[in-house]
């Protein structure tokens, strides 16, 4: 029942933040990409770094919005311009090579705005998963990894957090990504051929150990770690902490952190079982199994930076809990792969990303 695993790997949302690692990380396991990203909350930039990073040659142009990497060293990078929304653009994508499997990061992802705007999240997420698993059927790949959350468990009162716990989101963001697992499992019990895994993340943070790809967010961060690291550069002026008064040692809230490269490599492991396995339904979380509290992540910051990090308390904000941390031995157990790199580590090269390019890929 295994499955080619040489062929092309499409990824949605490839330029972002996770995409941009996971590109690279698969370019480096010698298979080759296309991306489709519609450039709303990325820039090409990122991926003609990556491509760089790879060892992959010749980044060209090769028609409008669209790039291609590597022609003489038999992995590519290809750049598809367009949004997963549009069938033309999912067919331009599809048009690129033999596609053998997704992984599917495009998407919108900010809970507050999703709260503003739900019927664009639910457009744009739910909308544009359906409109891939459209293009997927028509063009027989069932080969999928999705970009799930730790968000669809809501309040969760039980920690560490298993994937048995119940989906109760309490946000629109959270409810979108509730619904595409729900539409991904409809599919794969509609026929037996899908071999589909849902990756709930938890805290992905962290850079790329060489600086040269991170996390670029347009305006305000709505993250802590981007906003602790925009803080110790200097971009803006001090951090709010919002609760200091949870039941925790030092009343700041608990989260899960993982380092964007063990996130990506935790993709690679994924695809890697999907395709050697029997065709299957996976649901797995990818987090450290470890939690920290933000005056935790603030010290460590301050040690990796040498800078800084002025803080001020505010008060909690509706929809935060406590503790939230993975219980990751299912992924540990079928991915034989875990999160190995520390708190240290992601501060590390967070900051060796953040001090290179102060102003993201704008610089
Ligand atoms: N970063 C996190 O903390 C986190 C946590 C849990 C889950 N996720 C999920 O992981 C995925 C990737 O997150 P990220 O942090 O890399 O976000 P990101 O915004 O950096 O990356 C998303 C990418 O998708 C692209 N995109 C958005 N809408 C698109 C569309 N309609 N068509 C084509 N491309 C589109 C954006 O331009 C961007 O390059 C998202 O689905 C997100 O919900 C992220």
């Amino acid at each position: 029942m295994e499955q080619e695993a040489d062929s092309t790997v499409l990824i949605t949302g490839g330029a972002g933040f996770l995409g941009s690692h996971a590109t690279l990380v698969l370019l480096e396991a010698g298979r080759s990409v296309v991306v489709l990203d519609d450039f709303s909350n990325s820039r090409p930039e990122a991926l003609r770094r990556v491509a760089a990073l790879a060892g992959l040659d010749g980044w060209t142009a090769t028609a409008p919005g669209q790039w291609r990497a590597g022609p003489s060293t038999g992995v590519s990078l290809q750049v598809v311009t367009g949004d997963v929304r549009r069938v033309g653009d999912l067919e331009a994508a599809f048009a690129q090579a033999p596609i053998g499997a997704v992984l599917h990061f495009a998407g919108l992802k900010a809970v507050a705005e999703s709260v503003r705007q739900p019927l664009r999240y639910w457009q744009v997420n739910v909308g544009g998963s359906l409109r891939l698993l459209e293009a997927m059927t028509a063009h027989g790949c069932r080969t999928l990894v999705f970009s799930s959350s730790a968000t669809l468990y809501g309040l969760c009162e039980q920690v560490p957090i298993s994937e048995s716990a119940p989906v109760q989101p309490i946000n629109p963001y959270g409810s979108t990504k509730a619904a595409v697992e729900r539409l991904l499992a409809d599919a794969a019990a509609s026929e037996p051929g899908w071999r589909i895994a849902c990756l709930r993340y938890f805290n992905p943070v962290g850079a790329h150990p060489s600086g040269r790809i991170g996390e670029d967010p347009s305006g305000l961060p709505n993250n802590l770690f981007p906003l602790v690291s925009q803080v110790a550069v200097g971009r803006l002026p001090q951090l709010q902490v919002y609760g200091c008064d949870w039941p925790t040692a030092d009343g700041t809230g608990i989260r899960d952190y993982i380092h964007v490269m063990d996130l990506a490599e935790g993709h690679r492991a994924a695809l890697a079982l999907l395709e050697q396995e029997s065709p299957q339904f996976l649901t797995l979380n990818l987090g450290s199994g470890r939690g920290h509290s933000v005056l935790e992540l603030v010290r460590a910051f301050e040690a990796a930076s040498g800078r800084p990090v002025p803080w001020q308390a505010a008060p909690r904000r509706p929809g935060d809990s406590a503790v939230s941390i993975a219980d990751a031995s299912a992924a540990q157990r079928r991915l034989d792969w875990r999160a190995s790199r520390s708190l240290d580590e992601c501060c590390r090269d967070g900051w060796a990303w953040q001090q290179a390019n102060p102003h993201g890929y704008g610089d």
